[in-house]
């Protein structure tokens, strides 16, 4: 009998949010924008804190896009990324015609290196062009080095747009991942701690940020009775049937990153009496991770040969989904091409990292399969 799939990050409802879908299809709005997207956008801000203003959009990506619009990012611009991420982060560079300039990580967050950072900035401004923006990651939820990050950022007046798609609800010395940049972006989409579906968010710190991204969100329409456009705009507003999902699952984030820190936790019981095998977590006191995804490392000169590819095949074979780390975009056909500063951290990291299931819906009997599964294998 074939078992039934353990998924990395599957969706999770709480049950409420057929409620709120329910209600947009009785007062018929179904239409484009209601009362669901501005009640997401009002729990989404009292979330957050900080006095953030949230305009709910149709992916992180799009959030992403519009950021760098805002930040004025045009053809021939460069733009410093974390090169250890999903495409998803420098896509938009890339529609505007500007340069990713690809930066490696740090081993305690896997995040972007500030050293690495400091040398492509220094280079970039040497050889004549100052970036237009700095992208940094929260990457499977874990905080990157933001005192450091953004501090630099600011000595240098470069804005900061926070890739938080990974991090809704993941803290930096009690503050929320998302409101520490000039923009914060969330994702929603299907495999992240809460989803709608499919959607994203922009985070950002005043009205005027939010009025702008809703503009260039829904076709960049000037104030006329008739279809009136002085600039490009895109359609990347989120749906009210979506929005309505997005807040039913605002009332079980708290809980839902309890239970996937459990996951975590989880596969460092399993793990600790294993030689060579790591799980990524916490490094100091003051980062708190929702372990949006739970990963390890996997050294095989200390595992007698074991490899993450020779775990990830068995866990496949007992029908249990696993996933390497993202590979960096530098080693992506995509952008080999375009300028990287550091080693090779972010390489090792892909090299010997595996990414578990990490679901806030996996049970017991789930946990049993997964734990039996790896045991087999060390
Ligand atoms: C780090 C990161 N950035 C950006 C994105 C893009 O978000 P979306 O899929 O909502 O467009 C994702 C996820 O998909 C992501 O993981």
């Amino acid at each position: 009998m074939i078992k039934d799939k353990i998924w990395l990050s599957s969706p999770h409802m709480g049950g409420t949010e057929r409620n709120y879908v329910t209600e947009a299809f009785d007062t018929n709005w179904v239409a484009p924008l209601g009362p669901n997207v501005t009640g997401f956008e009002k729990d989404l801000e009292v979330y957050q804190r900080e006095n953030t203003h949230v305009a709910a959009l149709s992916s992180g990506t799009a959030a992403i896009h519009l950021a760098l619009i805002q930040a004025g990012v045009g053809p021939g611009d460069e733009v410093i990324c974390q090169s250890f991420t999903f495409c998803g982060t420098t896509n938009p560079v890339q529609y505007l015609g500007a340069t990713p300039i690809l930066v490696d990580s740090e081993y305690d967050t896997w995040n972007m290196c500030p050293n690495a950072l400091k040398e492509a900035v220094e280079d970039r401004i040497a050889k004549g062009k100052k970036p237009k923006a700095i992208l940094a990651v929260h990457l499977y939820g874990m905080p990157y080095k933001i005192d450091e990050i953004h501090a630099f950022a600011k000595a240098k007046q470069i804005p900061v747009i926070e890739d938080s798609a990974e991090a809704l609800g993941s803290t930096y010395k009690g503050r929320k991942c998302g409101t520490f940049g000039d923009y914060g972006i969330l994702s929603f989409n299907g495999n992240k701690i809460i989803t709608t579906s499919g959607g994203g968010a922009m985070v950002c710190h005043s009205k005027a940020v939010k009025e702008k991204t809703i503009f260039l969100a829904t076709q960049a329409r000037d104030n006329a009775p008739h279809y009136q456009h002085s600039e490009v705009g895109y359609n990347y507003r989120l749906s009210n049937i979506s929005a309505g999902i997005g807040r039913g699952q605002m009332e079980v984030l708290d809980k839902h990153i309890d239970l996937r820190r459990k996951m975590n936790h989880f596969y460092q019981d399993i793990f600790e009496h294993i030689d060579g095998v790591t799980v990524q977590k916490e490094k100091a006191n003051h980062i708190f991770s929702n372990h949006w995804l739970s990963a390890i490392l996997v050294d095989p000169a200390k595992t007698g040969g074991i490899t993450r590819e020779n775990l990830r095949l068995a866990l496949e074979a007992d029908h249990i989904e696993s996933r390497p780390l993202w590979k960096p975009m530098h080693l992506q056909p995509l952008c080999k091409d375009f300028p990287y500063y550091g080693s090779n951290v972010c390489e090792t990291l892909f090299e010997n990292g595996l990414c578990l299931p990490s679901g806030s819906n996996l049970t017991d009997q789930d946990r049993n399969r997964i734990k039996k599964s790896i045991l087999k294998v060390f």
